[in-house]
């Protein structure tokens, strides 16, 4: 399924994906973990955790804000860059959907700074972080969709189970 801001929804293993960036599910911390965190720090080899130490140390308190995004190598991986994001964490009790909205919104940004045209995201926040899966794609969907598109031409969500996929589906047929 592709929309006029070339948007694409794919099952599969975000760390194969042939894209200028691709965006990853990282902490505050930017130090690795589980997850798709795991997933692109296995494929891409240690140049990005490298690159995730430096800009740690050029954030305040070394701690990347929830909603802000920085890029790094892509190391071995086949897209060219990482933008590293951290998501919030679902809580019942207070509406965090504007900081999940920041997380895809700054990391276009990061990627048309760097001159990207093809953007692969993750279902942000929607694994440890508990989000619930339609919820979170519909909040990926819609900021995508009203992000400003600097030199990113086409974006694709790429899903990793069934579960995943059929959600973003449901959320891109409104
Ligand atoms: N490719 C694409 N998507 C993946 C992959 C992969 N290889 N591996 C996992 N996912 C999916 C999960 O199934 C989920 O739908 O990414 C989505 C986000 O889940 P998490 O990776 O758990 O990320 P998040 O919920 O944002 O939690 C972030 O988890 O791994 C730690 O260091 C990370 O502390 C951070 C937290």
């Amino acid at each position: 399924m592709t929309n006029a801001f070339g948007l694409k929804l794919k099952l599969g293993d975000i760390t194969t994906e042939v894209v200028d960036v691709i965006v990853n599910a990282a902490n505050p911390g930017l130090l690795g973990g589980g997850g798709v965190d795991g997933a692109i720090h296995a494929a891409g080899g240690p140049e990005i955790l490298a690159e995730c130490q430096e800009r740690k140390r050029e954030l305040p308190g070394g701690q990347l804000p929830r909603g802000q995004a920085v890029a790094t190598t892509g190391g071995r991986l086949p897209a060219r860059w990482v933008v590293h994001t951290a998501g919030p964490i679902w809580s019942p009790e207070e509406d965090r959907s504007d900081v999940l909205a920041s997380c895809y919104r700054e990391s276009l940004r990061v990627a048309a700074d760097l001159g990207a045209e093809t953007v692969a995201f993750p279902a942000i926040s929607a694994g440890v972080y508990g989000w619930p899966l339609d919820d979170a794609a519909r909040i990926a969907l819609d900021s995508v969709r009203d992000a400003p598109r600097g030199t990113v031409s086409e974006v694709r969500f790429v899903l990793f189970g069934q579960q995943a996929f059929d959600a973003f589906q449901r959320a891109a047929a409104h």
